[in-house]
């Protein structure tokens, strides 16, 4: 897809895309403002791309249009069951000049595995990449370079049918935006201090937690309020059922590494249906285990990661998702009290695979897993 405005473009077999340029695109002056600090999710592109699929037609009326606001009927079927899902992934340009999104094959991917959870319909993953072209393809001037900057790009899907019955609706509109951004914490890579939430929980057995849908976030919402009342960053969330073994954050997966003489132990909680298979996590798995540390996936209580941060055979714990890239976690609290991770610091594994990752996104070392795909 090199010039999405001369050439007529297919999201897939039988779904044409129509291009109509925006007539009043953000001027370039106060674009390079925007890009030179472009917080998170505050600012976005001059386009988008919609999408909709109706019942017994499938979908339909692909438009990659300006980026303008909606507007809904009130009885529209997500304003009150919240039948929606959505992803998250991100476009850089490369030390080379060129432009790429970070392994969209796998957000595709996700995005039909949470349309499955919420009975919603699978938009076909060549459909999802080529619109991820198409829209970077055509604001991409609003890449911005350098650092933690990238356009962070939110697919997302939901029920549009207006009707107040409870089944799955008739009638769905799949957008793609795109928001230039710097790095999701304020503070920058500096260490995070989480909250171990033990009164709230984000997912149980059978429940939507795997799903990368709205509620799963509605849900979190109290008790991230209560870590900050704590002077928290994050909440770190708990099984539903025990109580006792750390399944993720908010946004992120978590990984803890753990020393024992000369052998180091990656462990990450193990994918028990509650929790995000997140993609940045699959990576991290990829690198750590390239590196020779013994990765494991498993099963990770609060009991054992307060025990051995004490012994000191914990040495570094960080969380890793494709808005926050890897965030060293310095301190935990919880109701039973404060614990450090070694000294607080951002500990040398942390820092190098975070290196590591930026550097494969950036195109600065071989993409030797096929994880860069190109825009023309
Ligand atoms: N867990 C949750 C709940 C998330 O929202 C995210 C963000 O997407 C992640 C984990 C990390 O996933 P990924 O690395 O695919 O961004
Ligand atoms: C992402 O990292 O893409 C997410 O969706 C996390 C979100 C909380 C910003």
């Amino acid at each position: 897809m090199t010039d999405i405005l001369t050439r007529p473009t297919q999201l897939c077999a039988d779904l044409p895309l129509q291009v109509v340029p925006s007539a009043s695109p953000v001027d370039a002056v106060r674009r390079s403002e925007i890009l030179a600090e472009p917080g998170f999710g505050q600012h976005f592109t001059d386009h988008m791309l919609s999408i909709t699929w109706t019942r017994g037609v499938g979908w339909h009326d692909a438009l990659l249009g300006p980026f303008a606001p909606l507007q809904l009927h009130p009885s529209t079927a997500v304003l009150h069951y919240s039948q929606t899902i959505f992803e998250g992934l991100k476009a850089f340009n490369l030390d080379d000049g060129g432009l790429a999104v970070f392994r969209p094959d796998a957000n595709a991917a996700r995005f039909q595995r949470s349309a499955a959870r919420l009975a919603m319909p699978g938009l076909p993953e060549d459909a999802f990449v080529a619109a991820v072209e198409a829209l970077v393809s055509i604001d991409r001037a609003w890449v911005p370079s350098g650092g933690d900057r990238s356009l962070y790009l939110r697919p997302f899907m939901f029920a549009t049918e207006a009707y107040l019955g409870v089944r799955p609706a008739h009638e769905y509109l799949c957008l793609f935006i795109a928001s230039p951004s710097g790095a999701y914490f304020p503070q920058g890579v500096k260490p995070v201090t989480v909250w171990l939430s033990e009164d709230f929980v984000r997912a149980a057995p059978g429940g939507t937690g795997a799903a990368k849908t709205g509620g799963n976030y509605a849900a979190s919402l109290l008790a991230q309020e209560q870590a900050a009342a704590q002077g928290c960053d994050q909440v770190v969330w708990l099984d539903a059922v025990e109580r006792s073994a750390v399944e993720e954050m908010g946004g992120m997966n978590l990984f803890f590494v753990f020393k024992d003489g000369d052998k180091v132990e990656f462990a990450t909680p193990e994918l028990t249906g509650t929790l995000l298979a997140g993609i940045t996590r699959e990576s991290v798995i990829t690198l750590a285990g390239e590196h020779g540390y013994g990765v494991s996936e498993r099963r990770i209580t609060v009991a054992e990661w307060r025990e051995r941060a004490a012994d000191g055979s914990l040495t570094e714990v960080f969380a890793c998702g494709t808005a926050a890239v890897i965030t060293p976690i310095g301190r935990a609290r919880s109701n039973g009290g404060e614990f450090t991770m070694a000294d607080g610091e951002p500990g040398p594994i942390t820092t190098a695979l975070r290196e590591e990752l930026l550097d494969i996104q950036h195109g600065t070392v071989d993409d030797r897993h096929g994880w860069i795909h190109r825009i023309g």
